[in-house]
């Protein structure tokens, strides 16, 4: 049996319900590096949503954050994170969000992203559109850098691994109106999605944070790939560019140090 995009919507709105409830309020901290929090909601949450589809779904394959890869055989795999913006979250700046995703034999069918601060729910079924909150979305129709509002983010490895995306950013930063951070990239790839950036790029992210998202941009129009133009944006190593078409070979060619 496989999930309707019902199902998965609401699977994240009942999380988002937990998130809210726990924003701003007294919670366990713990650190996986020194700049990589986990708190007890990240936690909390993650064992409501396998819960829920282990009990509707119980022979399908869960990748979570939290909980890494759980069981299951077969082709259905489900990509959980249960708070992309844990750090926004952790510093109360109410900018994160629960994303969950559905694939079969390696194709993302459903994603869904849910923001409980704006109580925005982002969502795509393959073949058939992305919509917020219902409303169909499109990205944007800018075509030039020069007036392109881009974003990204920054992995945890960044004072250890000297490819940190820090040059990428510089670069484009001198070629666009701005480039911003908003620290939770399934929000960051929705956003391209509804045109409010133009494109966003990361590198080292992990399945559960691009599954669902990079399906709601190319839904919603934009062409997502790795940062060398390749189609796969899910494997190691990973990264991810995902602009509207009429920038996405220009942001490559920044990437790719050719302007
Ligand atoms: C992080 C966020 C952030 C990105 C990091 C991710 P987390 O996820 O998506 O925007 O820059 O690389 O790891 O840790 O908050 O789930
Ligand atoms: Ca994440
Ligand atoms: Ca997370």
């Amino acid at each position: 049996m496989e999930p309707t995009l019902d199902f998965i919507e609401t699977l994240v709105r009942q999380a988002g319900d937990i998130l809210r409830a726990g924003f701003g309020q007294r919670y366990a901290v713990t650190y996986k590096s020194v700049i990589d929090p986990v708190t007890e909601i990240d936690k909390r949450t993650e064992a409501f949503l396998l819960g829920e589809i282990r009990q509707h779904f119980p022979k399908h394959k869960i990748i979570s954050e939290e909980s890494g890869d759980t069981g299951g055989e077969g082709s259905f795999t489900w990509y959980v994170d249960p708070l992309d913006g844990t750090v926004n979250y952790t510093h109360g700046m109410p900018i994160y969000s629960v994303t969950v995703a559905f694939a079969k034999e390696g194709e993302i069918l459903l994603g869904a992203v849910y923001d409980p601060t704006r109580d925005e729910c982002f969502s795509a079924e393959k073949g058939r559109g992305a919509r917020l909150n219902d409303e169909p979305i499109q990205v944007s129709e800018i075509s030039d850098l020069d007036h392109s509002l881009l974003v990204t983010g920054f992995p945890y490895d960044i004072r250890i691994n000297p490819d940190n995306n820090l040059n990428h950013f510089a670069n484009f930063t001198l070629r666009t109106q701005a480039v911003r951070r908003l620290g939770s990239a399934a929000l960051d790839l929705c956003y391209v999605a509804a045109g409010r950036f133009d494109g966003f790029w990361e590198i080292r992210l992990s399945p559960w944070d691009v599954a669902a998202g990079g399906l709601i941009a190319q839904e919603a129009g934009a062409i997502v790939t790795d940062l060398y133009g390749n189609p796969d944006f899910l494997s190691t190593p990973q990264s991810i560019l995902a602009a509207n078409p009429l920038i996405h070979s220009l942001m490559l060619r920044v990437l790719s140090n050719r302007t």
